[in-house]
């Protein structure tokens, strides 16, 4: 997968990444799911009920310490699949271009994924939620306590009257 399968669309836009990365990243595990292809996906979390594994790296688990005091987490993941450096994207839901960073596509400069989980169980470096959109295999980044009193934004909206375009 790659570029041909993430293929850019009439309309869209890429910039010219930096030939140095500005920082580096260490892979904490990698994520169990059923889908084995990007049209299998579902588009976000609560688009499915199917539970799902983090396998977390042993050298990283004395840092699930206390998690399974939280119902649900935020897990931040690679989507390394993605194509990058697409500024400008004309997703096929949409009427016209969007910016990136007006988007929850996996096609940006740093493919950069979340989703709030539910947290089932923790068996030993093993974590199994509901709530992932991604590819069997994804690496993880990172997991965080999902607290409601301070992530939930009820009043957000996405396609609010008078937007730029
Ligand atoms: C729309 S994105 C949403 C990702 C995440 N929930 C977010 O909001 O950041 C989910 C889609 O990314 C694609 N995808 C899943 N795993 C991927 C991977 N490892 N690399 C690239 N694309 C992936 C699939 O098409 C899936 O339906």
């Amino acid at each position: 997968m790659g570029t041909d399968e993430f293929g850019i669309r009439p309309g869209e836009e890429m910039a010219a990444l930096p030939a140095e990365f500005d920082a580096g990243l260490h892979f904490i595990g990698r994520l169990r799911t059923p889908w084995r292809t990007r049209q299998d996906c579902p588009k976000n979390g609560l688009q499915t009920d199917a539970v799902c594994t983090v396998d977390v790296d042993p050298a990283y688990a004395p840092g699930l310490l206390t998690i399974t005091g939280c119902t649900h987490l935020i897990l931040l993941y690679w989507m390394e699949h993605a194509t990058r450096g697409l500024v400008v994207q004309q997703p096929r839901h949409a009427a016209g271009p969007r910016g990136t960073f007006a988007l929850r596509s996996p096609a940006r400069p740093n493919p950069i994924a979340l989703s709030v989980v539910e947290l089932i169980a923790r068996e030993s470096d093993t974590l199994r939620v509901r709530g992932l959109d991604c590819l069997d295999g994804t690496p993880l980044l990172d997991i965080k306590p999902y607290y409601a009193s301070t992530d939930s934004r009820p009043e957000a909206q996405v396609d609010r009257a008078g937007a730029d375009t």
